[in-house]
């Protein structure tokens, strides 16, 4: 399921406080965040990992027609993907994948200097941000700055 326009726009907020470094969506699904998001911010790599074959064709095709030079996509599963010069992750998985994504931040937290999730908090961790959406759950936007030192888990 893709993200929604309203949890674009809240995305879209969220990432004009993360810099200027290489934004990464974990799960890029049919590219409507890396199609918009490359075509917005040129100056910005964006990369997309995807397992499912039509949907990373469809985006590459989409992004080779719009000649987005600053768009990469990678048909591999993001878990196993060296993520070291990424600066930004943004996801929109389960809260399995949020648990996992957290581990792999705590084993490898390279660059990244933020995490935005759309609708799944990183478990326990403290967001810097949350927009809440104006749909009828009220769904959260998640901004989570990664700090090099490990956090301390909730009781
Ligand atoms: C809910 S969609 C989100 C799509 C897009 N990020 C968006 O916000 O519109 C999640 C996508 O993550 C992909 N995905 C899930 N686990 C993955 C993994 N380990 N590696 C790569 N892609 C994965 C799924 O195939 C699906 O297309």
């Amino acid at each position: 399921m893709p993200s929604s326009n309203t949890a674009f726009k809240a995305v879209i907020q969220l990432i004009d406080e993360s810099g200027t470094g290489t934004v990464v969506d974990l799960g890029s699904g049919w590219g409507n965040l890396v199609i918009r998001l490359a075509r917005r911010y040129p100056q910005r790599q964006i990369i997309g990992y995807e397992l499912s074959l039509l949907p990373w064709l469809t985006t590459k095709i989409i992004g080779k027609c719009l000649r987005l030079k600053n768009l990469t996509l990678y048909k591999q599963d993001f878990y196993k993907a060296d993520l070291y010069n990424a600066s930004l992750l943004i996801c929109y998985l389960d809260p399995l994948a949020m648990l996992k994504i957290k581990n792999k931040l705590a084993a490898q937290p390279g660059n990244i200097n933020f995490l935005i999730s759309n609708n799944f908090a990183l478990p326990a961790w403290q967001p810097e941000k949350v927009i809440r959406l104006n749909d009828f759950y009220k769904s959260p936007v998640f901004l989570y700055r990664v700090s090099r030192v490990p956090q301390k888990t909730a009781v």
